[in-house]
């Protein structure tokens, strides 16, 4: 009974280092967790126009603008825009 009880705590234990090891490997390069399929910087799409004079972007892309943005962009900043979207060559 005794040595059966020793086992579990030591498989627990185990397990639970593991899971802390996890837990720092995460903390401390978050990049493992990122697909490149999946990353937002790949899926934006390109601007269909130049970035030069069209730098207010949130002028036509905010919500009431003539293109709005998805909602979850809502108080980017416009200088963050061009971090995922390519503007046109
Ligand atoms: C003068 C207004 C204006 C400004 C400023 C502007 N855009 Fe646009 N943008 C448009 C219009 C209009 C379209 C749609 C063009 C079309 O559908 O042919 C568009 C399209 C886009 C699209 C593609 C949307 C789609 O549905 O495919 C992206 C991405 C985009 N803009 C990003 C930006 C970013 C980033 C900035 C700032 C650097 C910016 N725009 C500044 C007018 C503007
Ligand atoms: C973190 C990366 C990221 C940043 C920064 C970003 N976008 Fe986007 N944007 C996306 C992605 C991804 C989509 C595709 C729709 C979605 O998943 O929300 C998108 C969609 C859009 C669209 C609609 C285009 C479409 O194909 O439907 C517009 C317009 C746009 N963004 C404009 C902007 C503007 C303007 C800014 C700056 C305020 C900006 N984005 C900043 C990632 C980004």
């Amino acid at each position: 009974m005794r040595q059966w009880y020793s086992t579990q705590i030591a498989i627990i234990t185990g397990m639970l280092i593991i899971l802390l090891l996890i837990g720092f490997a995460v903390i401390q390069s978050p990049e493992i967790l990122e697909f490149p399929e999946t990353s937002p910087v790949v899926r934006a799409g390109a601007m269909p126009h130049a970035v030069q004079g069209y730098e207010r972007c949130d002028a036509c892309h905010g919500i009431d603008g003539i293109k709005p943005y998805p909602i979850r962009h809502l108080g980017w900043d416009n200088r963050s825009c061009i971090k995922c979207h390519l503007g046109y060559p």
